[in-house]
C-alpha cells in the first residue's frame, strides 16, 4: 500500500522509512526527482509500470521552496496554504503541518482501537517537501532583530518536533539540499539520523558522498548523468550505495501528469480517513 517504485527493482516503503534526504550539486536533478516522488506519493497505492497510482490513499503534499524553483509552481495545483516561497509563509506551513500531525496523533490515541497506528489504519500519509534546505536554513539563521530570532527558534524547534513524532502519524519530510552538511546548514545530526532514504544525485566527490552517506557506505565508481544518482535505503543496502536513474520527466506533458496526481488534496477529508 505504501510502496513507491523508485525504479522497477528499488521500492521505498514510506510507512517503514518515512523521511528522505536528497543531495546533489546544482542541476543534478534533485527538484525533478522530487516532482516524480510527489506524483507517486499523491496517487498511492501505486500501479505496476506507471507513475500514477489509484489514489485510494492520496498523500497530502505541503511544500517549501524559498528559491522559487519548479516546486513553488505547485501552488497553482494545491489548495491554499500548502506552498510557501517566502520566509513568513514557510514558518506558517511548518506550524500548520506540525499542528495537523498532532491532531492526527490525538485522533489515533483517543478514537481508534488500542495499538493502532496510521499505517495499521491505512491512513493517507502527509508530506512536507523542502527544496533547497540549506538556503532555507540560511534565511532563518540570518536573525538580527528580536522577531527574527523568535522565528529562527520556532523554525528549528518545529523541525525537530516533526522529526521526532512523525513516524507513527505517517507525516514525512523530504529534504533536498546541495550539501548534506554545511556549517550552519541546520541539518542537525538528529535529522540526518531520522531519514531512512538517502539519495545523492549526479556526479560527486568522495567528500560529498561521505557527507551524504557517512563513512561506512561504499560508493561504486560510476559516471552519473543528470537525473541519475546513488541511493541508500535503511535495511536494504548495508555496504554499497546503489546506482539508479530517477524516472525520466518529459517536460511537455509532466504538468498534466501533476495536475492529475494532485486532484485529491484536502486536509479535512484525509486527516482522519482510515482506509482499513
Ligand atoms: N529525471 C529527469 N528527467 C528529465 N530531465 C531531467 C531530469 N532530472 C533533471 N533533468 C534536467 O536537468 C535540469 C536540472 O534539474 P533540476 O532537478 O532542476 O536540478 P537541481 O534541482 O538539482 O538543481 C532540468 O531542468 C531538466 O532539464
Ligand atoms: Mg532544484
Amino acid at each position: 500500500m505504501y510502496e513507491l517504485n523508485i525504479t522497477k527493482s528499488i521500492k521505498w516503503n514510506i510507512a517503514d522509512h518515512i523521511s528522505a534526504l536528497i543531495t546533489g550539486s546544482r542541476n543534478s536533478g534533485k527538484t525533478f526527482f522530487l516532482l516524480s516522488l510527489i506524483a507517486m506519493l499523491a496517487t498511492l497505492p501505486q500501479k505496476q509500470n506507471s507513475l500514477l497510482g489509484t489514489s485510494m490513499i492520496p498523500t497530502q503534499i505541503f511544500a517549501i521552496d524559498l528559491k522559487n524553483s519548479d516546486i513553488a509552481r505547485l501552488e497553482q495545483l494545491l489548495p491554499v496554504n500548502r506552498v510557501a516561497h517566502t520566509k513568513n509563509d514557510a514558518l506558517k506551513i511548518l506550524e500548520r503541518f506540525v499542528n495537523l500531525m498532532k491532531q492526527r496523533l490525538d485522533f489515533i490515541q483517543n478514537e481508534t482501537p488500542f495499538g493502532s497506528t496510521a499505517k495499521s489504519l491505512g491512513m493517507p500519509a502527509f508530506y512536507l517537501i523542502i527544496d533547497e534546505w540549506s538556503a532555507t536554513s540560511a534565511v532563518f539563521n540570518d536573525a538580527v532583530t528580536k522577531e527574527e530570532k523568535v522565528q529562527k527558534f520556532k523554525w528549528f524547534n518545529l523541525m525537530h518536533e516533526l522529526m521526532m513524532l512523525n513516524r507513527q502519524a505517517l507525516f514525512g519530510v523530504i529534504i533536498a539540499t546541495q550539501q548534506a552538511t554545511v556549517v550552519n546548514s541546520g541539518l542537525s545530526t538528529a535529522i540526518q539520523e531520522e531519514v531512512g532514504l538517502k539519495v545523492h544525485m549526479g556526479n560527486a566527490t568522495s567528500e560529498a558522498y561521505r557527507l551524504t552517506f557517512g563513512n561506512d557506505l561504499k560508493v561504486p565508481n560510476e559516471r552519473l548523468d543528470v537525473g541519475e544518482g546513488m541511493l541508500w535505503l535503511e535495511g536494504i543496502n548495508y555496504d554499497w550505495a546503489i546506482p539508479f536513474a530517477a524516472p525520466y520527466i518529459d517536460t511537455k506533458n509532466f504538468w498534466r501528469i501533476l495536475e492529475k496526481a494532485l486532484i485529491y488534496q484536502d486536509n479535512l477529508k484525509y486527516l482522519k480517513l482510515c482506509a482499513k
